[in-house]
């Protein structure tokens, strides 16, 4: 949509059936893109989904933004990437771009997305051009967009960096120009990584303050009056989604893979990875003496709030440590309709204790502090009511 609105006539070639034809009915499947918005563009002419990857062939830029997940042993998983790659290249034109905007570690585009390409790309398409410019949407962000974040952009050779400058300087207010594709790709992990590492510090010093009995937001807050060399992170039940818990394992993989232990970032993805199991046993101390099974409603369930994306929530952790422990759970989040093989019950749910996961749009928990229900509020949004305990 951003390329629309500057201009361009953009296809967006998807293998995904459905969602190709949601979209071609106006149905839009991103929280940030409105139906109107899609609908307008289609009506237009300027955009249009298919899964027939001969379109590609129009195109004279082609942007690769397919998932770049984790497998089985929590390592990358390209397989998307190859299979993106494998599609668009017998399509490939003369004189195109192609851009990798996917996440993934430094020599993605060198080591895998260009020989694909070059392999298999018709023989008449004597130059095609390449870079790398990591994706940088943050879902639900009401200030920042694809428009007013700055764009990195690094290629393989000088005309491939005067035609991807081009194009993102068409879509983006900035695009910021560096060596290499490698730099950009790196950059993009070092961005994640940072919250990832800053996240699990937080998360680590406010288990020591809790045994302290020392409020850690309002060391938080005071440590925050200094106008330099700190930022504020906050704890919470862990991260979620398909970046801060993914990307920095790209990291650690890419470092291992060239003998190298990148110690800290393994620290705190297992920091952040207990916060779960740390939750539940602070929920099960708010469980009034002499009751065997308690009845926990945990409010919340997606990674972060104003979205409906359940992917990688470590609230899903919680809710199974819970079970472990012998709760009956139900859940609440007014987002999200089915999640864990279950349905979103009221946020009245009588129960023994409450756990306000996310904060989502919608959720009030005046009448569960009106009945006296023990509440552990890992948002810190609720900090000065009677029965709710701040992590
Ligand atoms: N969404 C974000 O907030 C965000 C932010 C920053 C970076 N990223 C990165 O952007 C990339 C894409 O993430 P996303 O969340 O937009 O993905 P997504 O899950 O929304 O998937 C994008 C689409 O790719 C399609 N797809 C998968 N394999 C394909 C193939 N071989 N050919 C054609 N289409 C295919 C899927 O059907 C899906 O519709 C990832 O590398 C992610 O790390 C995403």
């Amino acid at each position: 949509m951003a390329a629309v609105d500057a201009g361009w006539t953009v296809i967006g070639v998807d293998n995904f059936e459905a969602k190709v034809a949601q979209i071609n009915s106006g149905s839009s499947p991103v929280e940030d893109i409105s139906d109107s918005q899609l609908k307008v563009a289609l009506s237009k002419g300027l955009y249009k989904a298919t899964n027939d990857f001969s379109t590609v062939s129009q195109a004279s830029v082609i942007t690769i933004c397919v998932p770049t997940p984790l497998d089985d042993k929590r390592e990358p998983d390209l397989a998307l990437l190859r299979s993106a790659a494998t599609g668009i290249a017998p399509y490939v034109s003369d004189e195109t771009l192609i851009v990798s905007e996917s996440t993934s570690y430094p020599g993605t585009l060198r080591d895998i997305i260009i020989p694909t390409v070059n392999k298999l790309k018709p023989e008449a398409s004597k130059n095609v051009y390449f870079a790398s410019a990591p994706e940088r949407v943050n879902p639900g962000d009401p200030v920042w967009n694809q428009k007013n974040t700055p764009r990195l952009v690094g290629s393989i050779d000088d005309a491939s960096q005067v035609k991807a400058l081009a194009f993102y300087e068409s879509i983006c207010d900035t695009a910021v120009s560096v060596s290499t594709p490698e730099v950009a790709e790196a950059a993009k992990l070092l961005e994640n990584t940072f919250r990832l590492v800053n996240i699990a510090l937080i998360n680590e010093f406010t288990q020591l303050c809790a045994t302290s009995g020392i409020n850690v937001h309002e060391v938080i807050d005071a440590a925050s009056s200094k106008p330099y060399g700190f930022m504020p992170f906050r704890p919470g039940v862990g991260v979620g989604g398909h970046c801060i818990p993914v990307d920095p394992l790209y990291l650690t993989w890419w470092a291992r893979k060239q003998a190298f232990v990148a110690r800290i970032v393994e620290t705190s993805a297992e920091i952040n990875q207990n916060m779960p199991h740390y939750v539940a046993s602070r929920a099960f101390q708010l469980v009034r003496a002499g009751v065997s099974k308690p009845r926990i409603l945990i409010l919340g369930v997606a990674y972060k709030p104003g979205v409906a994306d359940v992917r990688e929530t470590p609230v899903l952790e919680l809710h199974d440590h819970l079970v472990a422990k012998g709760a009956e759970v139900a859940w609440c989040d007014p987002l999200v309709t089915d999640w864990v093989g279950t349905k979103s019950v009221g946020q009245n749910w009588p129960c023994d204790v409450a756990i306000l996961a996310t904060r989502q749009p919608g959720l009030d928990i005046n009448e569960l502090i009106a009945k006296g229900t023990p509440i552990l509020d890992c948002t810190n949004s609720f900090a000065n009511k009677t029965g709710v305990n701040s992590l």
